[in-house]
């Protein structure tokens, strides 16, 4: 079985570290090919919940070896308490089944202040970044002056390398942003004793897929983040800086694309957002706040990463026709559609118009899609509880309607329908 890459359809959020969980049982490696610690992926075994960060959701599967590719940025501090606390919870660990590409970019506390300073000095322009440092990161990563994971091997080179680059960014951080500086040595010392702990993860990862992939074994590659919020085909500026559409999978793992047969978009019932840009179907009324919840429960939309309440509105099918074509979708997996029981009536946008004018294309400017008016239809709700449904014969005529009515507008086949967090709250649809 070759290469099967899970890719948000929307704005981040999705669910796609439950959907990864979900495939996870079948693969033998699960791999992340983009973003770093501003991902939040939460999946629930059993009475458990895990939130996850950065290590690939097939870590919850005793045999699945997860790695953590070249396109992805790692804070080394956060990367080892993550480890750590599973290890606490009785999750093997061993760096056989962990495995960190050398060539993936680290976060350093200074990535971290620049990215608060940054975000203070866009003032009303803010982005709403999670301020985990992913954008500085990247930008060093392009600008050709980033370190690299594989530098942790390597402490005689490594604290070096950390002092030119911290005395680096503090001229930035007091001259630019009039920001505090970071303290040199004490960072190093916390940097070189991560370093040291996370050296043993340390692999050339593309080799070893490449290997795998040869002979007959099944990659899963887990997205990050969504088709919007990718550096190229998101609402620029409004976006991350990596890639986090299909073709990120192909150059943040090192797989060529031959290897790939199934790339899976995962999309809410709906559609969230956090932070600022466009977001055509944005319900500012008592609907919107229903979809979001009140907090009291852990799948309520309020981010995993900030703990910020998302914005929520209908969903969007000129979102996911767009999500369709930039990552070829074969399959979609609808999550969360448990959430819309209990709506009279539910709304899907199947159109834009700007000035009065049907949109041909998705705009590539973030300022026309805050002009864009959605053109929505509507479908009658259903009021059952679905949440204990595991068959698709067993949903409401009205829920099996709206899966078609997705599938319909989409262009592309529903495989999977979640009602609830946990594992078995899975709906296969079609395969
Ligand atoms: P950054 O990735 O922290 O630079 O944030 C850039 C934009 O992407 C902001 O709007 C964030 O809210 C959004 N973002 C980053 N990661 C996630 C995620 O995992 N889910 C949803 N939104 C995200």
């Amino acid at each position: 079985m070759p290469a099967h890459v899970i890719v948000g359809a929307q704005w981040g959020d999705e669910g796609k570290g439950r959907v990864a969980d979900w495939f996870a049982k079948d693969a033998d490696i699960v791999a992340r090919y983009a973003g770093g610690d501003n991902a939040g992926h939460t999946v629930r075994v059993g009475n458990d919940t895990f939130k996850l960060h950065l290590v690939p959701s097939g870590v919850l599967y005793g045999s699945t070896i997860n790695i953590m590719g070249n396109g992805m940025v790692v804070n080394p501090l956060k990367l080892v308490d993550e480890l750590r606390g599973l290890d606490e919870r009785g999750i093997d660990i061993d760096p056989v089944r962990i495995r960190l590409s050398r060539r993936a970019h680290l976060i350093t506390p200074a990535h971290i202040a620049l990215d608060g300073a940054r975000e203070a000095q866009r003032g009303s322009g803010k982005i709403g970044t999670t301020k985990r440092g992913i954008g500085p990161a990247y930008t060093d990563k392009a600008a050709r002056s980033g370190l690299r994971t594989g530098l942790m091997e390597h402490p005689e080179r490594f604290a070096p390398a950390l002092r030119e680059h911290f005395n680096r960014k503090n001229r930035q951080l007091e001259a630019l942003y009039n920001a505090e500086p970071i303290a040199v040595d004490q960072s190093i010392d916390v940097l070189v004793e991560a370093a040291d702990y996370l050296a043993p993860f340390l692999a050339d990862v593309d080799f070893e897929l490449y290997e795998a992939l040869r002979a007959g074994k099944s990659v899963l590659c887990e997205g990050a983040q969504g088709t919007l919020l990718d550096i190229d085909h998101g609402n620029y500026p409004y976006v991350t800086s990596s890639s986090a559409t299909a073709g990120g999978a192909l150059t943040g793992l090192g797989i060529g694309p031959q290897w790939v047969d199934r790339i899976t978009g995962v999309t809410k019932a709906y559609t969230t957002r956090v932070g600022a840009g466009p977001f055509p179907t944005e319900l500012d009324d008592e609907r919107g706040d229903r979809l979001r919840g009140t907090g009291a429960n852990p799948w309520d939309e309020y981010g995993t990463t900030t703990g910020r309440p998302r914005r929520c509105g209908w969903l969007d099918a000129v979102v996911l026709r767009y999500a369709a074509r930039i990552n070829g979708l074969t399959d979609l997996v609808v999550t969360k559609l448990d959430i819309l029981s209990g709506f009279d009536e539910i709304e899907i946008a199947d159109e834009y118009t700007h000035h009065g004018e049907p949109l041909a294309v998705f705009p590539s400017e973030a300022d026309t899609l805050d002009r864009v008016e959605p053109i929505t239809l509507s479908m009658p709700g259903w009021q059952e509880d679905i949440m204990s449904v595991t068959t698709l014969a067993d949903l409401p005529q009205a829920a099996r309607d709206y899966i078609d009515k997705i599938a319909d507008l989409s262009g592309v086949p529903v495989s999977l329908a979640t009602v609830g967090p946990a594992r078995h709250q899975s709906i296969p649809i079609a395969d």
